[in-house]
């Protein structure tokens, strides 16, 4: 897949991520779009197949992690469900990323983009330490566990910007990354701590990065994506 800007529909109801889809009908290009847990357990899987109708490429961010028939099998369902790209956590293991993978591939061989998280961003290495008993530095850990979904056949990482170099230099630049944390220049952080813009993220050399409330929470959410889209992917549109 090209790369490509994802807005992060962090809405908890049906009403209120349609409705804040509705404002891109007629535009040229639908914003591929990032399902979460909350509007996933809130709305149930029926949201994710009329946002699919409506046109709309998605990633399903669940985050996976359990044992591998568990995720095998609940993999097979998610590609049913016809998303574009989903994920888990590499914590679960080389055996259960390959389950995954297994459980997502389609009879026809095709399957969605599964990607991994590595450490996720709230957890610092101080805590790693003191309460996974983790003695590695984090960009070690990070590498480690990129490496891993790499061997067990995934198609990359949800990483920080700033680790997207790492990555690439341990997996390979087909490697995908795919980085939140996304903030235009001029504006505020909201509670992102490490943050970079988009013009910065293709730069480093991010895939996707996914944006939330720099579009979401925008006067004109409309314009803020085609602002992405032309800082990020240097595309008028
Ligand atoms: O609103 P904002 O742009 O901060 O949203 C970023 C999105 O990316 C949210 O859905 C958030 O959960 C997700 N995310 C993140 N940092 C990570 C992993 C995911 O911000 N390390």
């Amino acid at each position: 897949m090209a790369k490509d800007v994802i807005v992060a529909c962090d809405f908890s109801s049906r009403e209120q991520v349609l409705g804040f889809l509705d404002r891109f009908e007629g535009q040229s290009r639908k914003p591929f779009v990032k399902i979460g847990m909350e509007l996933f357990y809130g709305a149930g899987p029926e949201i994710v197949r009329e946002i699919k109708r409506r046109g709309h490429k998605i990633f399903l961010d669940l985050k996976l992690h359990d044992i591998p028939n568990t995720v095998r099998k609940t993999m097979k369902v998610l590609a049913g469900l016809d998303v574009d790209m989903t994920n888990l956590h590499a914590a679960g293991t080389i055996e259960m990323m390959r389950a995954a993978i297994e459980g997502l591939t389609r009879e026809d061989g095709t399957r969605p983009v599964l990607i991994a998280v590595t450490q996720l961003t709230s957890t610092s290495e101080e805590r790693m330490r003191s309460e996974l008993l983790i003695d590695a530095p984090l960009p070690e850990v990070v590498r480690k566990y990129a490496s891993n979904a790499r061997e067990a056949g995934l198609d990359g990482v949800v990483c920080s910007p700033l680790e997207a170099s790492l990555v690439k230099d341990a997996c390979g630049a087909d490697f995908l990354t795919v980085t939140p944390g996304v903030r235009f220049a001029d504006a505020g952080k909201d509670d992102q701590v490490r943050i970079t813009t988009p013009e910065r993220a293709r730069q480093i050399g991010s895939d996707y990065i996914v944006v939330g409330r720099p579009v979401t929470a925008a006067e004109d959410p409309v314009a803020a994506y085609k602002r992405c889209v032309k800082e990020f992917l240097n595309e008028e549109i």
